[in-house]
């Protein structure tokens, strides 16, 4: 049940004391250049001068959570665009982060940036401030495309931004794609992937497009504007990405994602993990001590509650019992390698099948899940039907 009020300060500390305080971070930038047609995350149009007010309250949210923290592991700064914030806001914010927490010395620290808002002076402060994995939104190969996407660079600036974070040492990158877009051919689509493949990047996010409300793909799908490739050739996308990715030393770890070996992205097998984080900016969501919270969406907001050392806190759940477990499930059957039956028999005292049985044995015998002696999880199928499984366990 979600409780729009934030809990008392009595709430947190009593939960936080029994258990282990979470060691990952999430803070949101929630500034992009422009906003992509297809792009619903919580982010607003650049302004310095914004974008120096919310530095200052994002370092005053810090100040709340860093005795909540254990050292941290990972730290993943996502936006939005947190690239297109300058060289000197970016080492200010790093600085902040710094002073408030404790940081483990092999710590994974990723940055997401936007091709075309990278320079060799950004880059010299990220990697100074221990950043060691960046994340590049790609999208897609042809610059028609990306004009299409309301993508703000071409395929020639994202080879640069790439090559130049390749010449600053940065051995850790990603890039995202998405497929599955209007109009795309699978011509396209493995014209796209292949180029990237050869790139070598030691990560590749390959999202399918998701239409959400409120964009401007939205509106256009409605109105017949925009033409999506069938189901068919959507499925036959994905079949062939598994199949290359893997052919091409990549491992399918999670749904979307895939990674050369021992380069999984730590910081999100905290989230498929149903491991506690925290989360930091407007719009971000964190979970701590039992408790999921959702911060203030709007800028002025989240500013305003933060000079009133508030935390920024818009709505609260409680996960327990079924809810964490539902959770838990579904999240972990994200993972190729789904869940871990003891695992999760340590975490909740029960076996899987107490909770779950009846339904398990239906997507089994539907052969969209698959379990072994250790593991459960999503058949090859499975993968093209998960959020058939994941809306029945919620
Ligand atoms: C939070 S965005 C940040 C990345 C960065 N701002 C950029 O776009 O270059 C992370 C990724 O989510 C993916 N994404 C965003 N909206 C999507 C949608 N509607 N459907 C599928 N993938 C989406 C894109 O691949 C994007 O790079
Ligand atoms: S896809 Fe990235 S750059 Fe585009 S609006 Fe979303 S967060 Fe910003």
């Amino acid at each position: 049940m979600l409780i729009r009020v934030p809990p008392s300060e009595s709430d947190w500390n009593l939960k936080t004391t029994n258990i282990e305080m979470p060691s990952s971070l999430y803070i949101h930038i929630p500034f992009c250049a422009t906003k992509c047609y297809y792009c619903a995350f919580n982010t607003y149009s650049f302004q310095k001068e914004q974008a120096k007010v919310y530095l200052d309250a994002l370092q005053l949210e810090m100040a709340l959570y860093a005795p909540k923290t254990s050292p941290l592991n990972t730290i993943f700064v996502g936006g939005g665009t947190p690239s297109i914030l300058s060289a000197n806001a970016l080492d200010k914010l790093f600085a902040d982060i710094q002073k408030h927490f404790r940081i483990c010395s092999n710590a994974e620290i990723t940055v997401e940036c936007n091709p075309g808002t990278v320079d060799s002076e950004k880059l010299n402060v990220m990697r100074n401030a221990g950043v060691d994995r960046l994340s590049f939104g790609l999208q897609a190969m042809q610059d028609e495309t990306l004009r299409q996407l309301g993508r703000i660079h071409t395929v020639d600036e994202f080879l640069q931004s790439y090559l130049l974070a390749r010449e600053h040492g940065f051995d850790n990158i990603n890039i995202d794609l998405i497929f599955a877009l209007p109009k795309q051919t699978m011509d396209a689509w493995q014209h796209t992937l292949n180029e990237t493949i050869s790139l070598e990047p030691e990560h590749i996010s390959a999202y399918n497009l998701v239409m959400e409300e409120s964009t401007p793909f939205y509106d256009w799908w409605k109105s017949g504007e925009l033409v999506l490739p069938s189901e068919d050739t959507e499925a036959g996308m994905f079949q062939w990405t598994i199949e290359t990715l893997i052919s091409h030393g990549y491992t399918h770890y999670e749904i979307c994602n895939y990674a050369k070996p021992n380069r999984e992205v730590k910081h999100n097998l905290v989230y498929w993990n149903n491991q506690e984080y925290v989360g930091l900016g407007v719009g971000a969501c964190g979970y701590i001590g039992g408790v999921r919270y959702t911060n203030i969406r709007g800028i002025p907001d989240y500013i305003e509650a933060l000079s009133k050392h508030n935390k920024p806190i818009s709505e609260t759940e409680h996960l327990t019992g079924n809810a964490e477990k539902a959770e838990t499930l579904m999240l972990a059957l994200r993972k190729r390698e789904g869940i871990c039956l003891e695992e999760y028999e340590q975490r909740f005292g029960e076996k899987l099948d107490v909770a779950f049985g009846d339904t398990l044995k239906k997507w089994i015998d539907l052969e969209l899940l698959e379990r072994n002696e250790t593991h459960l999880r999503l058949t090859r199928r499975g993968l093209f039907l998960a959020n058939e499984v994941f809306v029945e366990l919620m």
